[in-house]
C-alpha cells in the first residue's frame, strides 16, 4: 500500500514566528548573517561560508558573471547556470573571478553610425548614462569615443543625429592603459575630475571602464565575499550528464563550489555525479533537490557538501501541475532539517541545507532560516534587478524583466531533469514570464536584510545558528492569514505598492 503522510504539505505562508525576549544588546546592527555552505566537522569551520545567506538560482535568467559579482559584493553567492556550453560557462566563471573591483566591462556600447535615438533607447534599457563608442559596437572594440548626457540636448538635437557627430572623440578623452592599478585609475579620476575613465590596450581597444561611483561603492562593501586572493567567490551549476568534461573546466576556471542542478536529486545519476566530483577534485559540491529524509541521506552518503531542498515551489515551476510530484516547501524543509540534525548528532558532521525556491515575501527567508536552512536560493527575487542577465522591457507604464524556468522550452534544457540524457521530455516543467523590474540589487537587498535582522532581534537571536535554536514557529489558520494583512480599511494609493 502507498505511504501516506499524516500532515498536509505546507508552505512558508502558513507559518509565523512568535517573538522571544529581545534583550537590550540585541540590535539589528550587531546581527551576523554569516553562514556555512559546505560541510564541516564539529568544532571546525566550513571551507566556504557566506556573509549573507543568499544564493542566486542556477538559471539562465538569473545567474551570469555580472550577477555573481554584484551578489558577492553584498556577501552572497551566485551559482552560474550550467545550461550552456562548457566553454561559455567557464568563461563566465573566469570573468567573475578575474573581476577586479572597480574595473568593469562596458555594458552600453554603440558605433559612430548609431543615432541619438539609439543612445536614448540604450540609456532607457540599461540605465547607464555613459556609452562607449567602439568601431564594432562591442565592449572590446577599438575605442573611438564616449557619449555621456553632457554630449547632447534632447530638446535641440535631432534623434537622427549620428553618434559620430556629437561623441567626445578618443583624442580628447583622458584614458588609462591596460595594467594600471585601481588606485592609479582612481587618482586619475580624482585629479582630472572625471566620472569615468576608459582603459585601453596598446591597440586602442577598450578593456574596461572605471567609474567614480564604483570607487565609492567599493568602500561601501565591507561585507563582500572574497577568497584568499581577493577575488570574488563564485559557484557553478553542473549536471549529471557531461560532468566529466564540465567539472574540470569549471574548476580550472576558478569555481569555488559546485552544485548538481536537478529538479529531482534523489537519483543514481546524481549520486554518481557527486562521487565523481569528490574523487577528482577538492572543490565542494552540493546536491539536490530533495524533499525528504531519504533523499537527504542518500545524497549525504554520496558525499554531498550541502543539500538543496525543494520540488515544485519555484515561481516559474509547473512541475507539480505537470507531473504531480513535489512537496510544500516548508514541510520539505522541516523534514530534511530534522534528518540533518540527527545526522549531525550521530556523526559530528554538519551538512548545510539550502532552501531553494518559493520565497515570495522577505519574511519567508527568515522563516526558512528559522526552520533550519543555512541559506536560501532564489530565482524570481534576483531576476527583478538591474544585474540579472535579461532584458528590461516596458509594458504599458511599467518596466518588467524577462524570467523563464530552466525547464521551459525557452531554456531548452530538458536534460537537467536527470534522465541520464537518454530520454528527452516532451512537456515543459517551467514557464516563460515577466517579473516587475525592481531596480538595483543592493538597494533591494539592503531592505530585505534589514527586515531579516530586525525579525531576528524580535526572536532574541544575533546569529542564524541562534535563530535556528531559539525560533518558536506557529501554524496560522486561514482566518488569521486575513488578519495578518491590512484589513477593514480603505487603502490610500500610496500604500498599494507591494513589498
Ligand atoms: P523562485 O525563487 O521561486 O523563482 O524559484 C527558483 C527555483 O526554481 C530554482 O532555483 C530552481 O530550483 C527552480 N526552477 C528553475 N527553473 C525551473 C523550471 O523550469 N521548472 C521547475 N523548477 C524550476
Amino acid at each position: 500500500m502507498a505511504h501516506y503522510y499524516n500532515e498536509p504539505s505546507r508552505t512558508f505562508s502558513e507559518y509565523l514566528l512568535v517573538p522571544n525576549l529581545t534583550t537590550k544588546d540585541c540590535m539589528p546592527s550587531k546581527v551576523s548573517l554569516r553562514t556555512p555552505i559546505s560541510k564541516f566537522k564539529r568544532g571546525e569551520r566550513a571551507k566556504v561560508e557566506l556573509n549573507i545567506p543568499f544564493a542566486s538560482a542556477v538559471m539562465q535568467a538569473v545567474s551570469d558573471h555580472n550577477m555573481a559579482v554584484a551578489l558577492a559584493q553584498c556577501g552572497g553567492i551566485s551559482f552560474i547556470f550550467g545550461s550552456q556550453s562548457v566553454e561559455s560557462q567557464a568563461e563566465m566563471i573566469r570573468k567573475a573571478k578575474n573581476y577586479k573591483s572597480g574595473f568593469v566591462v562596458s555594458r552600453s556600447n554603440l558605433t559612430p553610425e548609431h543615432t541619438l535615438q539609439d543612445v536614448l533607447d540604450l540609456r532607457e534599457r540599461n540605465g547607464h548614462s555613459t556609452a562607449a563608442i567602439t568601431d564594432d559596437g562591442t565592449p572590446t572594440g577599438k575605442l573611438l569615443g564616449i557619449v555621456t548626457s553632457r554630449d547632447y540636448r534632447v530638446s535641440r538635437d535631432s534623434p537622427d543625429k549620428k553618434v559620430g557627430e556629437f561623441m567626445t572623440p578618443f583624442p580628447s578623452i583622458i584614458h588609462g592603459h591596460a595594467g594600471i592599478t585601481l588606485s592609479e585609475a582612481n587618482n586619475m579620476i580624482w585629479d582630472n575630475k572625471l566620472n569615468c575613465l576608459p582603459i585601453v590596450d596598446d591597440r586602442q581597444n577598450l578593456v574596461h571602464l572605471v567609474f567614480r561611483k564604483d570607487y565609492d561603492r567599493h568602500k561601501e562593501n565591507p561585507g563582500e565575499l572574497l577568497d584568499t586572493n581577493k577575488s570574488y567567490i563564485v559557484g557553478a551549476g553542473i549536471n549529471s550528464r557531461d560532468y566529466e568534461t564540465r567539472v574540470p573546466a569549471l574548476v580550472e576556471a576558478g569555481a569555488d563550489i559546485l552544485c548538481v542542478d536537478s529538479s529531482d536529486g534523489y537519483s543514481e545519476w546524481q549520486s554518481e555525479t557527486v562521487r565523481y566530483v569528490k574523487s577528482t577534485c577538492d572543490v565542494p559540491v552540493g546536491a539536490g533537490n530533495v524533499v525528504d529524509r531519504e533523499g537527504f541521506l542518500y545524497l549525504v552518503e554520496a558525499g554531498a557538501d550541502f543539500v538543496k531542498v525543494g520540488i515544485g515551489g519555484g515561481s516559474i515551476c509547473i512541475t507539480r501541475e505537470q507531473k504531480g510530484i513535489g512537496r510544500g516547501q516548508a514541510s520539505a524543509l522541516i523534514e530534511v532539517v530534522e534528518a540533518r540534525d540527527e545526522y549531525y548528532a550521530s556523526t559530528g558532521i554538519y551538512i548545510p541545507i539550502c532552501s531553494d525556491g518559493g520565497i515570495v515575501h522577505d519574511y519567508h527567508i527568515t522563516l526558512a532560516l528559522a526552520m533550519g536552512a543555512d541559506f536560501v536560493m532564489m530565482g524570481r527575487y534576483f531576476a527583478r534587478f538591474d544585474e540579472s542577465p535579461t532584458k528590461k522591457l516596458r509594458i504599458g507604464n511599467n518596466y518588467v524583466k524577462e524570467f523563464w524556468g530552466e525547464g521551459s522550452n525557452r531554456a531548452r534544457n530538458w536534460e537537467r531533469y536527470d534522465m541520464g540524457g537518454k530520454q528527452s521530455l516532451v512537456f515543459e516543467e517551467g514557464v516563460d514570464s515577466y517579473v516587475p523590474y525592481a531596480g538595483s540589487l543592493r538597494e533591494n537587498m539592503d531592505k530585505t536584510l534589514s527586515k531579516i535582522k530586525s525579525t531576528m532581534c524580535n526572536c532574541g537571536s544575533m546569529t542564524i545558528a541562534e535563530l535556528q535554536q531559539k525560533a518558536r514557529i506557529t501554524v496560522v489558520s486561514a482566518t488569521s492569514l486575513v488578519e495578518g494583512g491590512a484589513h477593514d480599511v480603505i487603502l490610500k494609493e500610496s500604500s498599494l505598492s507591494g513589498e
